[in-house]
This record gives C-alpha cells, sequence and structure tokens, in this order.
C-alpha cells in the first residue's frame, strides 16, 4: 500500500527534523506520510550532528515512516531513500551521479543532497517511528565541497522544488513497498548500479579510525564489505564515512 503523504510546508524553521520530532512528541499516533518541509532552514543538521548549511532555493523536508522493523534496520532505510533520491536525479542528470554508502549523493565527486535517519522509540510502541530527513542542494550550493542539481542541468530545464520532491515521494514510494515485502537484498543490484565500481580503492572512517582496502560488495542486510589492505580479509562494514582515495 502506497504512504498517504501529508505535506506541512513552512517559510522558515530552524530543522524540519527537530519540527517533526516535536509534532509527534506532541502526538504520538501521528500517521506515517506526515511531512514537514521548509523554504527556508537555520539550523539544520545530519549525520554525527554534522551542520547541514543554508541556502535559498534548496529543499529541506524530513517525513514520518512507521515500517514496524527495529532500529537496527535504519541502515537498509537509509539506502532505499538514496537509491530513491538518485533515481529522481538520474532523471535529469545522467553523468557522474554516484550514491556514496551509506547516504550521500555526489555528482562530479562534490555532494549535492544528504539523508539523516533517525529511530524515536515511543512508549508502549513495540517498534521505533522513524523520521527521515533529505537536504536536496537544488540551486544553490552552500559549501566549495558541494554543488547543486541545477548547475548540471540546461538552463531552461531548471528543476524545480516542488517537481523533485512529487517525483521523489512517487521512486520511494515504490521502492519503500518493494523493501517492505522482499528486504535490501531486492536493491543490492541498484546499489551497485549507483555506487562505486566494484574494486575502487576507498577508505572508511570509523570514529577516529580509517580502514583502507577495495570495494568488493554490499551484503544482504546493506553493509559494505572491504577487502582491507591490512589484514587482507573481508570486512563488513555497518557504519562509517566512505571516501575515494
Ligand atoms: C547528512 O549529510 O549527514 C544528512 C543531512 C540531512 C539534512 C536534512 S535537511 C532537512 C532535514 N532537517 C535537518 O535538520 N536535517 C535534515
Amino acid at each position: 500500500m502506497s504512504v498517504e503523504w501529508a505535506v506541512s510546508q513552512y517559510e522558515i524553521l530552524p530543522s524540519t527534523q527537530d519540527k517533526l520530532k516535536e509534532d509527534l512528541f506532541s502526538n504520538s499516533n501521528l500517521q506515517e506520510g506526515s511531512v514537514v518541509c521548509t523554504d527556508i532552514q537555520t539550523k539544520g543538521y545530519g549525520r554525527h550532528g554534522r551542520k547541514w548549511k543554508e541556502g535559498q532555493g534548496n529543499l529541506y523536508f524530513s517525513y514520518l515512516l512507521r515500517p514496524e522493523k527495529d532500529r537496527n534496520f535504519c541502515s537498509q532505510l537509509s539506502l532505499i531513500v538514496g537509491i530513491s533520491l538518485i533515481e529522481v536525479i538520474k532523471s535529469y542528470i545522467s553523468d557522474g551521479v554516484v550514491l556514496k554508502w551509506p547516504n550521500d549523493i555526489l555528482i562530479d565527486n562534490k555532494k549535492c543532497a544528504g539523508i539523516l535517519v533517525e529511530a524515536i522509540d515511543i512508549e508502549h510502541e513495540n517498534y521505533p517511528a522513524i523520521i527521515v530527513g533529505i537536504g536536496v542542494n537544488i540551486s544553490n550550493a552552500p559549501l566549495e565541497i558541494s554543488t547543486y542539481l541545477n548547475k548540471h542541468v540546461n538552463e531552461c530545464k531548471n528543476i524545480s522544488i516542488e517537481q523533485f520532491q512529487k517525483q521523489f515521494f512517487e521512486f520511494f514510494d515504490t521502492n519503500y513497498s518493494k523493501w517492505k515485502e522482499l528486504g535490501f537484498e531486492a536493491f543490492k543490484s541498484s546499489f551497485i548500479e549507483y555506487t562505486y565500481p566494484k574494486g575502487s580503492k576507498i577508505g572508511v572512517k570509523i570514529a577516529e579510525n580509517k580502514i583502507t582496502g577495495e570495494f568488493i560488495d554490499i551484503d544482504n542486510d546493506g553493509n559494505l564489505e572491504l577487502l582491507c589492505n591490512k589484514t587482507e580479509k573481508i570486512r563488513k562494514i555497518t557504519s562509517g564515512d566512505v571516501f575515494l582515495m
């Protein structure tokens, strides 16, 4: 069954993620598909509390899911969101678009979108509610190391925020139903198609440690498989930040 999206649109908010959390705390029955979206976000954040820089003309939104799975499934969900985002982006831009495990979208090696998936425990409920936060640079790149979608399309074909979000919900709906039915295994080939080629030399930063090696594969649970330079053994990575070497 597809999600019924109910969008609350704001002109300015500190963070759509925090606003949706507040809405959930004041109404624990808040329905799946509730969306908070803002034109301007002043205190957005990403994974590990990193600041998500604001810029006008970009897309900032958070939405609520209730997949009835435990919090360990958040990492898979993050990949499903990433695959859905890249499918929309690839409908406009064919070259240089990469899904960097676990949750960044890059164009020509510069970040254009980020995903934050958080599990929120709710009293007397068996499973956490999930809040997905997405930032997509559409008309503005707030950092030198980032880029924006409209830089990569013909000026007369500029992407609008509304159109992009509508398309995203369509792609996500299909992928979310498929994931709930078949699990991440059904998305492995899509992930492999959208990420760095197998055999790429990559590093993973996990807290203060760095592991380097060769990208081998993704497993059925969405973990990265790395042939470790140091041990010459395949290591499964469950979390961390990937960088190209
Ligand atoms: C990351 O790259 O670490 C994830 C960035 C997620 C940013 C989005 S913008 C909309 C939503 N509100 C937030 O405060 N964060 C997410």
